[in-house]
């Protein structure tokens, strides 16, 4: 065969597999939009194949958080709606009653588009299969209820020494930088004082020095960590973005997860050798996670045993780092919260060295704080499942293994559930309130 024509063919070749692959994805755009024609949806306002991502991204880059567009949208097209992103559809679900049918009556798994995405992140494995994105229901269902004790009032009732401990550590380090002059980033110093309590506390690592050196490698692996995540969920074309300062940003995140994994390796080889020397030993998720390895249902390898301590820290970490943030910030906007605030603790706590868990459930206002900032900025803003069978919600029927989005911040800023939503008040929780859904 002639150069001429082996290039010719070639060029055909490569042509006609670019023709199937475009007409094979039209194809399932269009059956994805014909499948989910009897659901309300939003007008698609820039390409009709990129479905709703314009809208999305561009009500994003206003600042502004996706749960607001779906209440706009609710107001358009009702509590349930489907929106599109390219291949998927993701039906959008604003119903209480459809939270609880999800995730308590009927059984729902978590899809592999939004969760298998944090199993491994630009070829490095992440946080694998661990409780969060475990995407086999039966296997999640175990390690859940292995893993559910130190969820529990009375284990965390056990652990207030650590939680003095560091928070006496943030405090010396905040008097420290108290000169008057210098600016203090309190967002980042909540990273790592959450970062320190669960480090201590599910993992008996008290050595990592993270409150008072801010550049602590393991602080500065679980933020590179985080940023990686964050960069590959938006970066679906990864593979093909050869620059190099995208290549070296691939490689430092790649480089902070094996870092973070090798910790919790050491973790568990350590703790492993404290069981079998029958060395005394704290009964916290490090044991939990290797007592369910070694148990017929968990039979986990050392890689799944890593997977379940990353997946602790990251998902961990940030919320209640988050909850710390945003309480600081409404209650430095809101100066008659702190006020009642400060005078609880005043009154409750005065100048007492170690707070007991006594204390804590004595303070009644910080609680409905706390309550409200939950309601107001949920630090994780909505979950999605797949339901294994249809269900009918609204009375249009949702076809099994359809993408659905709960938004507990959408529901937080319903006008159906609470009386002026998008005012910050914690008095809305007190007991006698009788101006909200409790039920909800
Ligand atoms: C204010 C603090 C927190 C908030 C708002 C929060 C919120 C959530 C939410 C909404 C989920 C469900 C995610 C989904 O299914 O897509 C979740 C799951 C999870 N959270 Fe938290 N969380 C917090 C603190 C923590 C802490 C302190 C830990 C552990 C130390 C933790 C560990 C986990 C784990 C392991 C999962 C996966 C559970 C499963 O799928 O069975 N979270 N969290």
């Amino acid at each position: 065969m002639s150069v001429t024509r082996f290039f010719v063919l070639f060029v055909g070749l490569v042509f006609l597999t670019a023709l199937s692959v475009c007409l094979y994805l039209l194809g399932w755009v269009l059956y994805i939009h014909w499948k989910y024609r009897h659901i309300p949806s939003p007008k698609i306002m820039g390409n009709f194949f990129m479905g709703h991502i314009t809208e999305l991204t561009e009500f994003e880059k206003k600042g502004r958080h996706l749960s607001m567009l779906f209440l706009k949208w609710k107001k358009e097209y009702g509590t349930v709606f489907v929106i599109f992103t390219m291949n998927r559809a993701i039906v959008v679900c604003l119903e209480p009653s459809i939270v609880k049918e999800l995730l308590v009556n009927s059984r729902s798994t978590k899809p592999a588009a939004l969760y298998g995405k944090f199993h491994t992140v630009f070829g490095q494995r992440f946080v694998g299969n661990g409780l969060f994105s475990e995407l086999n229901n039966d296997h999640w269902e175990k390690k859940r209820k292995m893993l559910n004790p130190p969820f529990k009032r009375k284990y965390l009732m056990d652990l207030m020494y650590q939680y003095n401990n560091s928070t006496e550590e943030l405090i010396s380090y905040l008097k420290l930088k108290a000169d008057g002059k210098t600016e203090v980033h309190m967002a980042h110093e909540f990273n790592k004082v959450a970062l320190d309590i669960i480090a201590k506390v599910a993992f008996g690592l008290d050595n990592l020095n993270v409150i008072h050196d801010d550049d602590a490698p393991f602080c500065q692996a679980v933020a590179q960590s985080m940023k990686g995540l964050m960069h590959y969920i938006r970066t679906p074309f990864w593979k093909v973005d050869f620059r190099k300062e995208s290549q070296a940003a691939m490689e430092k995140s790649r480089k902070a997860m094996i870092f973070m994994r090798n910790i919790a390796e050491k973790c568990i080889l350590n703790r492993i050798e404290d069981i079998k020397e029958g060395r005394n030993y704290p009964e916290d998720i490090l044991t939990h996670i290797i007592k369910y390895s070694r148990s017929k249902d968990g039979m986990m390898g050392m890689e799944e045993m890593i997977d379940e301590c990353f997946t602790f820290f990251i998902a961990g970490q940030e919320t209640t780092a988050q909850l710390m943030s945003y309480t600081f910030e409404m209650i430095g906007r809101h100066p008659e919260i702190y006020k009642k605030l400060q005078e609880e603790v005043d009154c409750i706590i005065g100048e007492k060295p170690v707070i007991s868990y006594d204390d804590i459930s004595k303070l009644e206002y910080m609680t409905l704080v706390f309550k409200e900032v939950l309601r107001y900025t949920p630090p994780a803003a909505g979950i999605q499942r797949q339901n294994v069978e249809d269900i009918i919600i609204n009375g249009y029927k949702i076809p099994a293994r359809s993408n659905i989005a709960l938004s507990h911040y959408s529901l937080s800023r319903d006008e159906r559930f609470w009386d002026k939503p998008e005012e910050f008040n914690p008095e809305r929780f007190r007991e006698d309130n009788t101006s909200f859904d409790k039920e909800f």
